[in-house]
């Protein structure tokens, strides 16, 4: 804890009567938008798709770095409910990618503490690639050390319009009045009902929006915007972020 104090340059204790340090000055949650990828490797005359390649090894990288930094949830946006309007070389490459991801990086994840998750429309995906992700889902569900949680073929929207239908469901079958229907019934049916809401969002390459990304969890989220691309994203980065986090007065709406 004292490096990671040193780290985000906080070296006094904090008052008492406060949070514990370690909640107060790190996000235990952190959310990426990795983009970047397509300029990244445009930029280099390379086809986008080996920007996407590229991207994989960036992601490699900052799941290896989160669980030292302190973060215990990585969630991270691989493919939204929108990029299937991409060219069909482009959509198979990331497909592709999440397989191989799933099937090469599963041991190593499982050997390191982290337990993979997936939120989005997962039962939409071509039945391989839902197949994969289930099985590095089982074989790392006992791990503690960090959760990475992939976002894939999701959208915000989207789960907003399945916890609702789910909400309607249950209050047609009897099960709940409507003026029951709270924020924390809402929450209930989330993909991310059994996760805190993230703490940090951090996007890559220098857009200043939140592109249908965790629209519910992001209400209080700090935003933390960079304009180096994705594939060029590495744990200094990171510790750079949680830098300028630890420096942030989190309020929630009070004063
Ligand atoms: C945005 O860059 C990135 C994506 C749409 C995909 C993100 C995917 C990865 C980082 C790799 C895949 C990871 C897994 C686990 C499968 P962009 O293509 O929109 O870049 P641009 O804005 O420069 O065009």
């Amino acid at each position: 804890m004292d490096d990671l104090r040193e780290l985000v340059g906080l070296k006094r204790a904090a008052p008492r009567n406060t949070a514990p340090r370690e909640e107060s000055y790190l996000p235990r949650h952190v959310a990426i938008i990795m983009d970047g990828n397509g300029r990244w490797a445009t930029q280099r005359g390379l086809p986008r798709t080996v920007g996407h390649r590229a991207g994989v090894e960036a992601l490699r990288g900052v799941v290896k770095a989160a669980p030292d930094l302190g973060i215990k949830i990585l969630t991270c946006y691989a493919f939204s409910t929108e990029n299937w309007k991409r060219p069909k070389d482009e959509v198979d490459t990331l497909m592709n990618l999440l397989l191989e991801y799933c099937r090469l990086e599963a041991e190593t994840l499982h050997k390191n503490g982290v337990r993979i998750n997936a939120i989005g429309r997962i039962h939409e995906l071509p039945a391989a690639q839902q197949q994969e992700i289930a099985r590095a889902v089982a074989l790392t569900r006992e791990n503690d050390r960090l959760i990475l949680n992939l976002a894939v073929n999701y959208g915000g929207q989207a789960e907003l319009v399945d916890a609702f239908r789910s909400l309607a469901a249950e209050v047609k079958a009897g099960g709940l009045e409507p003026e029951a229907i709270d924020a924390a019934a809402v929450r209930r049916h989330l993909y991310t009902a059994d996760l805190p809401d993230p703490d940090l969002v951090i996007r890559t390459a220098g857009e200043m929006r939140l592109s249908n990304f965790l629209l519910w969890q992001s209400a209080y989220a700090e935003i933390w915007v960079t304009d180096v691309y994705w594939p060029d994203f590495t744990r200094e980065h990171l510790e750079q972020a949680l830098r300028d986090y630890a420096r942030r007065e989190r309020r929630f709406g009070a004063v």
